[in-house]
């Protein structure tokens, strides 16, 4: 976050708004209500909700009399007819305060399935009161495992060697049913239900919803996540059937490399509580229990996450999860009481869906074979609507990549088949998707169709899926690669948001490695609406932490080794850190807190005289290595120690925003001397000493401050001559290349920064587009024209970590930032330079959307910016604004380093500057 500067504050009183507003306030009785009502991290509405103590935010409306909040006030009832006048949960009464997000709750305390209405009014700055908002509502979810009265339930599936798997053996996936009968009319029906494993449940035949493999993917063996469906119109008088399928998915599959670690897992089980309120108000329960039937015989005869699915519709059981079905020659199943060791909570983040189709754009027609290119690397899986004869075979093969020849490049999915196979019981055009896996890939190929039939496009739609957010931001320039860029990026993030912020979405692999979520998590916040996810996925990270502190390389931990690293551990102080710039919520701060102090002792525990001795994957995946290994050329010491400070760094800072004096106190204590023990170890007048000097070694001790201010200049003239020894091109892995930008900017070498952007030729980010890519690679180089595939077999095509580039150029390029967390004051400071002539941004903030578009013509800086109700901008112009005739709505403040700035209430402006 840059810093605030000294300028000369002055608040112009020309906004349109406030000229329109003071002339026409009187008129009005009643200014407009609050929007976007949401709670805690975000929820709209939820259902079986998880937080049952939430908080509660709001946005302004866009309105001529709504500058800013000067009061508000919450009323919280069980009722919707008992508000705005007789909250019987809680009145906050009103409040004198501009807050208008992450606002606690503090009525009476809330219970498992407990509805709860709730409504906001605010003051505006002239203290006239608003309307009552809309009244929003949540249902909490069933929040203790006492709640469960079901048992978990399952046939005792052998592990089987089964077509398409590897040596590994597999579950096979289960079919469970359970007929009951109601005497009653139902008036509503709630269905909690989750799984060990993944499942799709349907009542009476239908399906409950189109969620993707929930109930997605925690640690296991600390807590699963439990979801709500609203069922009531699902249920019938009289005879109902709830029918579900399960697989082994993250719990009992294939999951890590290393074959130990699945080998030895729990069979797959469901457990459901259907809770049934009757018209008369009598209650009814149907619970997974003993009296379940099971099958291994239906038509799913085969799913694993890396390996694909494989369906026999000759197993197909016509209505077997209807009432037209008997199951007379199905297994009982076997029933497991809950235990309490394993904490059943409501998932606190979306499901995964199928967000988007992409119709595959080109066909190649082989001997046999059809290839299909969706012109764009993607995540989901493919649906197909393709002619079969009764008998044959469909063999769906994916590939991210074709070979120069043609053919399909799957070595970078290792030992991950991911293939797919549909047997078809008669002829016809089938209509299918897998649906207990997904793969990663661009390319489809299909063997084992009716070859009568004239092949088209349409045969193969590309189902795009991730985790169910919104976009949060748009990023555009006058720069084909750049917009291009900006593209990967987002590409990147869809495709690694698979319900836990995943490594690769291809390989065997698919994990949650810390570095690489600690690297791009910024960028994705101004990208996509993704703090649900993030708080969620740290929820993960708490609960793996190591007795002793460290954090492990993956979340959730399937590796089990108890290893650390650095950079890849401090993802548990800086996720929170930057979530909170961005949002502005202490709660992610407080939920935290202990798990930073653990980590930072960690690290100091495994440091002698402040200098670590914490190994790990150090600058990883660094291009053109001198020692020849991925882990790069930057001392491993001095990451450590970097990164220690770093993280004692961000836990006192994390104190202080907390009011926790006694430990910002401590942990700042410990910054200042690791500090001091990375420069005098490692540093000699601003110069690396002793270890090799190398571009991140560098940016790590300018961007986490540990660098003396006499030092800084020496240091900075260092790494600019190392960046030019590498032809001003970057040298920099996993940890370093994220702070290439934040260096480069803070110490005004913004033009550098453009450059190493702009580069074409290896290693850049424009030089893997110039390969042809369409997300973020692994590797610079993971394919070149010239060479072709990179022959390491760590070699993913869908790799989001270099896309942390994307947090700069909405920020800097655009010039949106936070100057206070959460956005309550904004920078817009666009550094426009070559050859750019344009770029623009938007973002919703927890105010409202900001954005920043400039463009130069005929040498003039032209800047459109909106700034939502609530917030305040500094808005700072390159060039000489007063040099422009009628400039703008306001006039420049205050000129500094001979740029104008201009301190603005909400609005939209436009600003010139002669550059
Ligand atoms: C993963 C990473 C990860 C790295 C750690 C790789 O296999 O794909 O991105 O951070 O291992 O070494």
């Amino acid at each position: 976050m840059p810093k605030k500067s000294n300028l000369f504050y002055v608040v112009f009183s020309m906004s349109c708004f406030i000229v329109l507003g003071l002339s026409s306030y009187k008129e009005e009785q009643n200014i407009k209500a609050a929007e976007n009502l949401r709670v805690s991290e975000g929820f709209e509405n939820p259902l079986g909700f998880y937080d049952a103590t939430p908080t509660f935010s709001w946005k302004l409306p866009i309105s001529e009399r709504v500058l800013s909040q000067s009061a508000y006030q919450i009323v919280v009832a069980s009722s919707p007819d008992l508000l705005p006048n007789h909250a019987d949960l809680w009145d906050s009464s009103k409040q004198m305060t501009d807050q208008s997000v992450w606002v606690k709750y503090q009525g009476k305390p809330l219970q498992s399935r407990q509805n709860v209405y709730w409504q906001v009014k605010y003051w505006n700055q002239y203290e006239e009161a608003s309307k009552w908002s809309k009244v929003s509502h949540f249902e909490l979810g069933l929040l203790s495992n006492s709640d469960w009265k079901a048992k978990w339930i399952g046939l005792n599936t052998k592990k089987e060697k089964v077509m398409g798997s590897q040596d590994n053996i597999i579950h096979r996936p289960q079919y469970l049913r359970k007929g009951f009968e109601l005497s009653n009319e139902v008036a509503s029906a709630r269905l909690y239900i989750t799984a060990k494993g993944v499942f799709d449940v349907s009542i009476n035949g239908q399906d409950v919803s189109d969620d993707v493999m929930p109930p997605g993917y925690t640690p296991y063996q600390e807590r699963v996540e439990t979801i709500t469906y609203d069922v009531t119109d699902f249920i019938e008088s009289g005879q109902n059937v709830i029918g579900a399928e399960l697989a082994a998915g993250w719990h009992s599959g294939r999951l890590g490399w290393m074959k130990s670690y699945w080998s030895d897992t729990e069979t797959p089980k469901l457990l459901c509580q259907l809770e049934l309120t009757m018209t008369d108000g009598s209650k009814e329960m149907i619970l997974s229990d003993e009296t379940w039937k099971g099958t291994t015989k239906g038509p799913i005869r085969f799913s694993e996450i890396y390996d694909g699915e494989t369906y026999d519709a000759n197993f197909e059981m016509p209505d077997w999860n209807t009432n037209n079905f008997s199951d007379k020659t199905w297994e009982n199943v076997n029933a497991f009481p809950i235990v309490e060791s394993i904490r059943l909570e409501p998932k606190r983040h979306t499901t995964v869906k199928s967000k988007i189709e992409l119709p595959a754009k080109s066909m190649i027609k082989n001997d046999g074979t059809l290839i299909f290119d969706f012109e764009q690397n993607m995540v989901g899986v493919p649906l197909l609507k393709v002619p079969m004869k009764k008998g044959q075979t469909l063999k769906i093969r994916c590939a991210e990549k074709l070979s120069p020849d043609g053919t399909f490049y799957t070595e970078n999915y290792r030992s991950a088949e991911s293939t797919n196979h549909y047997t078809a019981s008669e002829d016809g055009i089938i209509d299918w998707m897998p649906k207990f896996t997904f793969h990663g890939f661009q390319y489809i190929e299909l063997s084992g169709f009716d070859t009568s039939v004239e092949p088209s496009t349409d045969w193969v739609t590309g189902m795009v899926q991730y985790s169910d957010f919104d976009e949060n931001g748009t990023f555009i320039s006058s720069h084909g690669k750049l917009n291009q860029l900006q593209s990967n990026i987002v590409w990147g993030l869809r495709g690694n948001f698979f319900d836990i912020p995943t490594d690769c979405p291809q390989r065997d692999e698919r994990m949650g490695w810390t570095a690489d979520a600690q690297v791009f998590a910024p960028a994705s916040i101004f990208n996509a609406d993704v703090y649900r996810f993030w708080a969620s996925w740290l929820q993960s990270v708490r609960e793996s932490q190591f007795e002793n502190g460290g954090i492990p390389w993956v979340v959730p931990d399937v590796l089990f080794n108890n290893k650390v690293s650095a950079g890849w551990g401090d993802a548990c102080t800086i996720i929170p850190w930057k979530i909170y710039l961005r949002t502005g919520d202490k709660t992610i701060l407080d939920d935290n807190f202990e798990m930073m102090k653990a980590w930072v002792d960690y690290h100091e525990s495994v440091s002698k005289n402040y200098i670590s001795k914490m190994g790990g994957f150090a600058d990883w995946l660094q291009p053109l290595p001198e020692n020849g290994d991925n882990k790069g050329d930057t001392s491993h010491s001095l990451i450590g120690t970097a990164f220690f400070a770093h993280s004692a760094r961000l836990t006192a800072k994390t104190a202080k925003a907390l009011g926790k004096i006694e430990a910002y106190e401590k942990y700042n204590a410990l910054y200042q001397n690791v500090a001091q023990a990375f420069e005098n170890h490692f540093f000699e007048n601003g110069k690396v000493k002793e270890v090799s000097e190398t571009q991140t070694s560098y940016l790590l001790g300018m961007a986490f401050d540990l660098i003396s201010e006499e030092n800084k200049a020496n240091a900075k003239k260092h790494l600019l001559e190392k960046i030019a020894e590498a032809d001003n091109h970057l040298r920099t892995g996993f940890l370093g290349t994220p702070l290439l930008y934040e260096v480069l900017d803070e110490t005004g070498e913004i033009d550098l920064m453009y450059q190493l952007l702009f580069n074409e030729t290896y290693p850049s980010w424009f030089y893997s587009i110039n390969q042809g890519a369409t997300t973020i690679w692994e590797r610079w180089n993971s394919y070149s024209k010239e060479e072709g595939f990179n022959p390491m077999k760590m070699n993913s095509l869908n790799h989001y970590a270099y896309g942390a580039v994307g947090e700069w150029m909405y920020e800097r390029i655009a010039g949106i930032a936070p100057l206070e967390a959460g956005y309550k004051t904004i920078r817009i400071a666009p550094e426009p330079r070559h050859p750019l002539t344009s770029a623009s941004a938007s973002l919703n903030t927890p105010y409202g959307k900001v954005s920043s578009s400039w463009e130069i013509k005929d040498g003039v800086f032209k800047l459109n910016t909106t700034i939502p109700p609530n917030s305040t901008a500094i808005v700072t112009l390159p060039g000489n604004a007063d040099a422009v005739e009628e400039s703008s709505q306001v006039k420049p403040s205050a000129n500094s380093n001979g740029k104008s700035e201009f301190v603005v209430q909400p609005g939209n402006y436009t600003f010139q500057s002669q550059l």
